[in-house]
């Protein structure tokens, strides 16, 4: 018999609004956040074995840890079962864009297709964007991420964009000054490409003006996007570093991307599809 494996994908998790509206007693900040997936991701391979074992392959595979440290270890441990893992990582760490937590997320879609059961595992105990990464679809998040709601919303074009620096959300969080931000406002036919664009572009990323204290490089980022034809919207993504822009149509996020590129060599730089 041979081994069965089974190969998920891992999407990079977008938050195209990011309000912190609150922070609990122990210290979790509570949110509001609309959050797609793109079309750029890791690819992760879980295989029925007697021991655990992580190996990471791929352009983004520098400084991963290959061992219990790896979100996508504690993910499998958490199911309850031994497997081999491949992560093939194509996404910055340490990104805003939920690389850790959407590979967990693929090892448990791929455990439970793999053992014939749900996983069980309290997703939120692995990360706040856990749950959110699980459904893998366009989303409000609430609460400190624990709370999902799937939205029917149009798919964005889009430029995502990676300076090179790794950020830690608990240092945004440090410094991000007002914590009792407003929520989103109610959201417009978000169904409707247009309409959707227009609201989005007066909610907020809370998170990007202390982002930018801890990592200035991100302003630069933001300017670079702004600036490209055709951009509508410009703004960061989680805790950053990682920003995106959106456009009006695939072929303008793909020759924006391409400007770009060829501007900052240096970046990490990806057209996507975010729906
Ligand atoms: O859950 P995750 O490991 O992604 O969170 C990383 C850190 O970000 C937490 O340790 C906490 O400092 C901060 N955080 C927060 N409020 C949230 C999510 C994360 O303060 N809702």
């Amino acid at each position: 018999m041979t081994a069965q494996a089974i190969e998920v994908f891992a999407p990079a998790k977008i938050n195209l609004t990011l309000h912190v509206t609150g922070q609990r007693a122990d210290g979790y900040h509570l949110l509001d956040s609309l959050v797609m997936f793109a079309d750029v991701g890791d690819r992760v391979t879980v295989a029925r074995a007697s021991e655990m074992s992580l190996r990471v392959t791929g352009p983004m595979a520098a400084g991963v840890p290959d061992d219990a440290r790896n979100l996508c270890w504690k993910a499998a441990e958490a199911f309850g079962e031994p497997v081999a893992i491949t992560l093939d990582k194509h996404l910055p760490a340490a990104a805003g864009i939920g690389g850790g937590s959407s590979d967990a997320a693929a090892v448990l879609r791929g455990m439970e297709q793999l053992f014939g059961r749900p996983s069980g595992v309290h997703l939120p105990d692995l990360g706040a964007d856990v749950p959110v990464c699980m459904l893998a679809h366009a989303a409000r998040m609430q609460g400190i991420g624990e709370e999902v709601l799937p939205l029917d919303m149009a798919p964005f074009h889009a430029v995502l964009v990676n300076p090179g620096v790794e950020v830690s959300t608990p240092a945004v969080f440090r410094v991000l000054g007002c914590k009792d931000n407003a929520p989103m406002t109610p959201m417009a036919e978000t169904g409707m490409p247009l309409a959707a664009l227009n609201w989005l572009a007066s909610q907020r990323n809370d998170l990007q003006p202390p982002a930018i204290m801890v990592k200035p490089v991100i302003a630069e980022v933001l300017d670079a996007l702004a600036a490209l034809k055709g951009a509508r919207l410009a703004r960061m993504s989680g805790s950053g570093a990682t920003c995106f822009a959106l456009f009006d149509t695939r072929a303008a996020a793909d020759g924006a991307a391409i400007t770009l590129s060829s501007a900052h060599p240096e970046w990490w730089v990806r057209p996507a599809t975010l729906r």
